[in-house]
């Protein structure tokens, strides 16, 4: 969705920080959610503090699609420029045939769920990508060459180009093994009782995957904690589901609808910032003592945002 039009309004700042708090409230542990008659009484305030920023971040959809109701009733045409206009056409035409299928609450909602679902999880990705590579100048190096050779100096990467940047790829499923974003995926309930390698689990148990400690498991990856995307260079794993090794986008029925789309902006950012900047750290750090630790929320963030000033390609 542009929102270059709707600044004047709407600050992208608040947009973010109400986001950031609300992915930090809801990765908490909540004892409601494992003692059940507690929910009402919600003992750690978080379900009060989620309602506020619920409806904080709802208000702030609100003032956005009036917004750009004002602006497309001022020019008199329908705009179909991004998934806000699209929806707003839709709003229109269930209007226009006295539908109710979908009004401005449903778009609220559903650029509620799209912003909370899509943006951290990809920024946050984009982040540890890049706190690998400048913790590892020998692999930025190596990426930049594969840039270098395949894009060419002074061109720009496009979408079509990444199937032609075997490292690129490899460094976002590395990334995706390390710090998988959404590391417990979300809560499943077993539907009825089942057998998986000699453990029962019974009906209504909620099921936790663990892929962060799946991808740092010895019995699986060598060197589990050490950042190598050749490793991915000779073997051909799949991370939509079909290998279990890797599922940063969860599998089955509930994987993540923004699958394609993730992949195609993480490799299409982290190509960019790599064939038009080279990257360092600021005075006084060193690359081996970059702080990786972890801050654990809903999505798996760098405990310490990483600071690293880009320096431009020489073309
Ligand atoms: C690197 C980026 C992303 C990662 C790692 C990621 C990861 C995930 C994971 C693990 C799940 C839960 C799946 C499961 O439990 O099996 C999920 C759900 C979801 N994701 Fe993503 N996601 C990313 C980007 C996006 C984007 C860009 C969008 C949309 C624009 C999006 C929309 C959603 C939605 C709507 C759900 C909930 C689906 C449901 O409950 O049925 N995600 N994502």
């Amino acid at each position: 969705m542009d929102m270059a039009d709707d600044t004047n309004s709407v600050t992208l700042k608040e947009l973010k920080e109400a986001m950031s708090h609300m992915m930090e409230e809801l990765g908490k542990p909540n004892l409601a959610d494992y003692f059940p008659f507690l929910q009402k009484i919600d003992p750690q305030g978080i379900r009060r503090r989620n309602t506020v920023t619920f409806r904080k971040l709802i208000n702030l959809f609100g003032r956005i699609i009036d917004q750009r109701l004002k602006v497309r009733e001022a020019s008199g045409s329908l705009k179909d420029d991004d998934i806000l206009d699209t929806l707003i056409n839709m709003m229109v035409v269930d209007q226009e045939k006295k539908e109710d299928q979908l009004d401005k609450t449903i778009i609220e909602h559903f650029l509620l769920d799209l912003f909370s679902a899509g943006t951290e999880t990809t920024s946050t990705t984009l982040e540890w990508a890049m706190a690998e590579l400048v913790k590892a100048p020998e692999i930025m190096s190596k990426a930049r060459a594969e840039l270098d050779q395949v894009i060419g100096k002074g061109n720009q990467v496009k979408e079509l180009d990444v199937s032609r940047l075997p490292y690129l790829q490899a460094i976002v499923k590395e990334t995706f093994r390390m710090h998988p974003t959404a590391p417990l995926l979300i809560p499943r309930k077993a539907d009825s009782d089942i057998e998986i390698s000699d453990y029962i689990i019974p009906k209504d148990a909620q099921v936790i995957v663990n892929v962060w400690a799946i991808g740092r498991d010895s019995s699986t990856w060598e060197n589990p904690d050490k950042f190598i995307p050749e490793r991915f260079l000779d073997i051909d794993i799949d991370v939509g589901g079909r290998d279990f090794k890797l599922i940063p986008f969860g599998a089955g029925r509930r994987i993540c609808p923004g699958f394609p789309l993730a992949m195609r902006m993480l490799h299409l950012m982290l190509g960019s910032l790599l064939h038009s900047f080279d990257w360092k750290l600021e005075d006084g750090v060193r690359p081996d003592a970059l702080n990786m630790d972890e801050k654990f929320g809903l999505t798996l963030q760098m405990a310490q945002p990483l600071r690293a000033i880009p320096v431009p390609t020489k073309h």
